[in-house]
């Protein structure tokens, strides 16, 4: 496998692009290609057995142009079909919800963790299992938190609305005692301040959340590692999309937490 080939990830659309971001921090020298599924998504209200369908053909996709390593960005593809992607891929597979299950158990004190996802990746159970895993004496409470998904593409991540949907959604875990949050969904990074301060009121102060996306990078920093993999560089982003929607370079840039006019898009059909 030639280390300098790039590094294929993946998204239900342009919400993966923050774990993109968190890779081109921890990797600076690394090549991207970028896939969101623009034209398919939300997956986070679909079945498992979609999900699993069109996760299938955007690996297949990625694969065909060479990578020397996947990473699932989308938390629902990462609960429902990583474990197919591992069988039928040549190349290693990275999902966030190890990461992100293992940065909350870090999180947590008191052994009790709450997780904020869409609602197919806390019926899946996956980090209820990816938890128990690490470390069985944590007690995982889920909590889905679909509204925050359109508001972090919206770009309505500050003031009442947000706040009030934040509250909504973490009010049902304060009876249980949770001490640290994961953000289990690629949109939520956007809305951490919000999450942060309203979680220290309604969780009590000294919450702590546990970002899937930046112990990605950083599990990706160390398999690349130990295979010999990292490239020389120059390190750079390609990105794909299934639908180039009016507002994609608005919306991604916010994801991206850069200008991706500068950025080369192409739309692919899978
Ligand atoms: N990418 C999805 C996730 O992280 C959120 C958006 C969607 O529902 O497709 O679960």
């Amino acid at each position: 496998m030639d280390p300098n080939a790039p590094i294929g990830v993946f998204d239900s659309g342009l919400g993966g692009l923050t774990v993109a971001r968190a890779i081109r921090a921890a990797l600076p020298d690394e090549q991207l290609v970028y896939l969101g599924d623009t034209a398919r998504v939300p997956y986070g209200t679909r079945s498992a057995h979609t999900v699993i369908r069109y996760a299938r053909s955007c690996a297949a996709h990625l694969e065909r142009r060479g990578i020397k390593a996947l990473v699932v960005a989308c938390n629902t593809v990462s609960a429902v079909a990583l474990d197919f992607l591992r069988v039928e891929l040549d190349v290693p597979v990275l999902g966030v919800i190890e990461p992100g299950a293992r940065a909350g158990v870090a999180a947590t004190r008191t052994g009790k963790l709450g997780v904020i996802a869409t609602r197919g990746t806390i019926a899946s159970g996956a980090y209820i299992r990816a938890v128990a895993s690490i470390r069985s004496r944590v007690e995982v409470f889920g909590q889905p938190a679909p509204l925050l998904v359109p508001l972090a593409e919206e770009g309505w991540i500050t003031g009442e609305v947000p706040e009030r949907a934040v509250e909504r959604y973490l009010e049902p875990l304060a009876a249980q005692g949770v001490d640290a949050l994961v953000l289990g969904c690629t949109h939520y990074p956007l809305l951490r301040p919000v999450i942060e301060a309203v979680g220290q009121r309604v969780l009590g102060p000294s919450l702590s959340l546990a970002d899937g996306a930046e112990a990605t990078a950083a599990e990706l920093a160390e398999l690349l590692e130990a295979r010999e993999l990292r490239a020389a560089g120059p390190g750079g982003l390609e990105l794909l999309v299934t639908d180039l929607p009016d507002r994609f370079a608005e919306v991604a840039s916010r994801f991206l937490g850069e200008d991706v006019e500068e950025i080369d898009v192409h739309q692919v059909d899978l």
